[in-house]
């Protein structure tokens, strides 16, 4: 592997690149733009890791769009705890309303199915999900990805989003920190 770049005193290996998050996340905003035509949609970012990668599918989707968002923690340090919480909920029902949940990644896929049941529990007319990243190694539960961006390996990724102990969401791209 080339050289990492390094970001304070962490090297970061670039696992996918800014051109490649732009191409895919305008394939997916297009894709979801045909599939939610004539139906008005919610965009549930899942904070805090979705935000950059919500930002950008919004202005790849050519629909007139709802946005909230969800907080949820479940993690410390690079390991999933399984314990999942909601720290600040939605803005407004979602009762009748056809919701896309935007998340960065689906690891064990637990906060994904503690969220599928506690917002079905709230009657929204449809549920999908949009996930930018997908790490099938470490699944625990099967969650139905319905937009997938990329699947990756059983590595810890950073960046677009991502962190790592609340450190290199702010990375353009996606990359594996070289954790000591
Ligand atoms: P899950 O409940 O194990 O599927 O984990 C979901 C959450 O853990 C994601 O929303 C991320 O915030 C976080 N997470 C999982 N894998 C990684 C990773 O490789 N880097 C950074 N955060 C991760
Ligand atoms: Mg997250």
């Amino acid at each position: 592997m080339s050289s990492p770049a390094v970001v304070g005193d962490t090297p970061v290996d670039v696992l996918i690149s800014e051109k490649d998050l732009r191409a895919r996340v305008a394939a997916m905003g297009a894709e979801i733009s045909r599939d939610y035509k004539d139906r008005p949609l919610v965009l549930i970012g899942v904070l805090k890791g979705s935000f950059i990668f919500l930002a950008d599918l919004v202005r790849a989707i050519d629909l007139p769009v709802m946005v909230d968002f969800i907080g949820i923690s479940s993690y410390q340090g690079t390991r999933s705890t399984g314990v999942v919480q909601i720290t600040s909920d939605l803005s407004r029902p979602i009762e009748g309303k056809h919701v896309l949940l935007v998340e960065d990644i689906v690891d064990t896929g637990l906060t994904m199915r503690y969220l599928l049941d506690n917002l079905g529990t709230r009657r929204p007319e449809s549920v999908r999900i949009a996930a930018l990243l997908e790490k099938p190694a470490r699944a625990q539960v099967k969650i139905p990805i319905d937009y997938r961006g990329f699947v990756i390996g059983d590595d810890f990724v950073v960046g677009y989003g991502l962190d790592w102990d609340g450190k290199l969401r702010n990375l353009p791209y996606v990359g594996i920190p070289r954790v000591k």
